[in-house]
């Protein structure tokens, strides 16, 4: 059985968004740090390599049944206090597109128009999950286009552009891109993304671009992150 989600809400803004660099760039980092995500936040996580002990300073509960996940996110979501939470789903077959397509099915069930707080989601290690010709397809296509009014907000995590649909690129907001290994990688981003090439190519680890919806036509934002400790 496929929940659907509910109360479908159009003056919900849209809210996904994608982090890209190399391995090792700081994308992981960036997302615990560059404030798309706050300790309040109900989180849902795909994160198949284990990659969140904690999410700005909360602890993160654990799961490897699809089962036992959906049943903590349900009754998270229908919680009295509407309390932050981050969730995970950690498949013991790692990172797949079946995995993530169930995955997603669960979490595009939780969504609610008029819940008093959106769900986040990310989804780490996308581009081993998804095919990366046309449009995203299933349960992660639709959180994708359709997630906006249910108050879904996608957290899209790769490493190189081309390696998703470009679904993913288009309906994305937010975005951070990190250092990238070669040029066409860099070339492919700044058009995808509107970014300077030149800015993209000169990025070192750990420093980033982030370009916000709020950003007029040529503007964006650029940082570098803090170490975390461990
Ligand atoms: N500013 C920094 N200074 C020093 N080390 C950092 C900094 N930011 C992140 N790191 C460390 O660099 C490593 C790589 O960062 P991170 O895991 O965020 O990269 P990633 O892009 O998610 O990599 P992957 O593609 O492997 O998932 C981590 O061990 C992280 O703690
Ligand atoms: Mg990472």
């Amino acid at each position: 059985m496929i929940l659907q989600p509910i109360n479908p809400n159009n003056r919900l803004s849209a809210e996904h968004a994608l982090f890209v660099g190399s391995s090792g760039s700081g994308k992981t980092t960036g997302v615990k740090q560059v404030g798309v995500i706050k300790a309040t936040d109900q989180v849902a996580l795909f994160d198949p390599y284990h990659d969140y002990d904690s999410l700005c300073g909360r602890e993160v509960r654990r799961y490897t049944s699809l089962a036992a996940f959906a049943r903590a996110l349900f009754a998270a979501r229908a919680a009295k206090g509407c309390r932050g939470f981050k969730i995970a789903y950690s498949p013991k077959d790692g990172a797949n597109a079946k995995n993530l397509e169930a995955f997603s099915k669960v979490v595009w069930g939780a969504g609610d128009g008029l819940h008093k707080k959106p769900l986040k989601v990310i989804f780490e290690e996308l581009a081993k999950c998804v095919n990366t010709s046309g449009a995203a397809r299933g349960a992660f296509g639709e959180i994708l286009t359709g997630g906006r009014k249910f108050g879904i907000h996608a957290i899209c995590i790769f490493q190189r552009g081309q390696e998703v649909p470009k679904t993913v690129m288009g309906q994305c907001s937010i975005k951070w891109v990190g250092r990238q290994q070669r040029k066409q990688d860099a070339v492919y981003l700044a058009n995808e993304l509107d970014l300077p090439v030149d800015k993209i190519i000169a990025l070192p680890k750990y420093h980033y671009l982030m370009k916000k919806d709020d950003h007029n036509i040529g503007q964006f934002d650029s940082g570098k992150l803090k170490k975390l400790a461990a």
